[in-house]
């Protein structure tokens, strides 16, 4: 038997661990609660959640729908998913062997990247990028391949990246493509040429294309959300990640789902059996009720967020900050010049403890923190008072 110096000498942990932080984002939302701040941070809304949805998922406890349901997700809401990305995307997908209903489109990530992946793949991700891609390419042995997404330059222009820089990132070891549009944390609606060079290197590269989609029907300003896998040659190549939490306001029932062509499906099937065994079973009942709503849902719900973003960003600045107008999405990334902190990390300390509001710095968002040092990102999926009192609280904040 080991010694007791010997045993205390282990650290038990596995060097995964140590290659990733906890999430900054769901640190600032407890940084939030601790000092009563206005909390900008984290993506969730702070309004009730459709009054149909709720119902039918009382409806379903009440049937007693408690037990594990299949584990690839229950028939209603996989019929459902097929049904509407033919109604919406024109993408033709049989719903018993392409869809794995997943506990929220987090889940769906990695099991898709631990599906796919072997140590050494590399997965091109553009930054600055939805945080959980970091550590899920850690997770799942892929290295992770990073291209830069500027910011635009003028208020009237876009997110870009650099084709040759992108051209640059693939070569055999590339496994995959992350792809997120309406994109976190930029607001960036990828367009449908952008989409098409992407579809390019894909096919010449033979590499597949993982899409996170989870704000599809956030758009603004008349901007298009295309699917990968409506674009030529790319149905075979790509898995289209999305979810209930945003386009329902349910982050909290963690229900998502991958659609994915049958072998890679029986082989995200399987992660996704040991890891959760299945997404609840009531709220995926909810969940086939909510993706039949009229499409007049969808359309409010773009609106309102619409005029939440128009009611923040002049507040923002208002305040200093010089806002990057997103396209989708619910969240406007600034650039803090204007105050003169150190870093994003001070600022955002700062904002939260003696200004009273979350943001999350934007050094959360990049393979290497100080390309976010002088970025963080607002979230504006709130009530209007709640962003009033931000604004409010805002006026506090001094220039240099
Ligand atoms: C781009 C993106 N993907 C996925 C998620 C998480 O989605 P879910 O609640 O379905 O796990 C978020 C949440 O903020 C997100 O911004």
């Amino acid at each position: 038997m080991a010694d007791a110096t010997s045993t205390a000498s282990k650290h038990f942990l596995s060097d995964k661990v140590s290659r990733f932080t906890e999430s900054v984002i769901r640190e600032m939302t407890r940084q939030a609660m601790l000092y009563g701040a206005v909390n900008l941070a984290q993506g969730f809304p702070d309004f009730p959640a459709p009054a149909e949805i709720k119902q039918a998922a009382q409806q379903a406890v009440a049937a007693d729908i408690n037990q594990y349901a299949i584990t690839w997700g229950a028939k209603n809401l996989r019929n459902a998913i097929a049904r509407q990305m033919k109604a919406w995307q024109g993408i033709e997908v049989d719903p018993e062997k392409e869809v794995t209903v997943c506990c929220g489109s987090t889940e769906a990530m990695i099991s898709t990247l631990l599906a796919v992946c072997n140590a050494g793949d590399e997965v091109v991700i553009f930054e600055p990028f939805y945080e959980n891609y970091g550590p899920d390419a850690v997770l799942s042995g892929a290295k992770p391949k990073f291209v830069k997404l500027h910011p635009p330059a003028g208020d009237h222009d876009e997110w870009t990246f650099d084709e040759k820089e992108l051209r640059r990132a693939f070569h055999r070891h590339t496994k995959a493509i992350i792809l997120n549009t309406p994109n976190n944390p930029t607001g960036k609606v990828f367009t449908r040429s952008e989409l098409e060079l992407i579809r390019d290197l894909c096919l010449e590269f033979d590499v597949l294309a993982i899409t996170d989609e989870i704000y599809e029907h956030i758009i603004y300003d008349g901007t298009e959300h295309i699917s990968m896998a409506s674009l030529d040659g790319m149905r075979d190549r790509t898995v289209t990640i999305n979810g209930m939490s945003k386009t329902y306001s349910v982050t909290g029932w963690r229900v998502g789902w991958a659609v994915a062509p049958e072998k890679i499906t029986n082989a995200i099937r399987k992660v996704h059996d040991f890891l959760t065994v299945g997404a609840p079973a009531p709220l995926q009942e909810a969940g086939a009720a909510a993706l039949s709503l009229p499409s007049g849902y969808y359309a409010k719900l773009a609106e309102g967020y619409r005029v939440r973003r128009d009611h923040l960003i002049p507040a923002l600045s208002t305040a200093g900050f010089r806002c990057f107008r997103p396209r989708g999405a619910y969240y406007v990334m600034t650039d803090i010049s204007a105050f003169g902190f150190k870093d994003d990390v001070a600022f955002a300390e700062y904002l939260v403890q003696e200004i009273g509001v979350a943001c999350v710095p934007g050094s959360s968002f990049y393979g290497d923190p100080r390309d976010g040092a002088k970025q963080v990102r607002f979230a504006f999926c709130k009530k209007p008072d709640t962003l009033d009192e931000a604004a409010q609280r805002l006026t506090r904040l001094r220039q240099v």
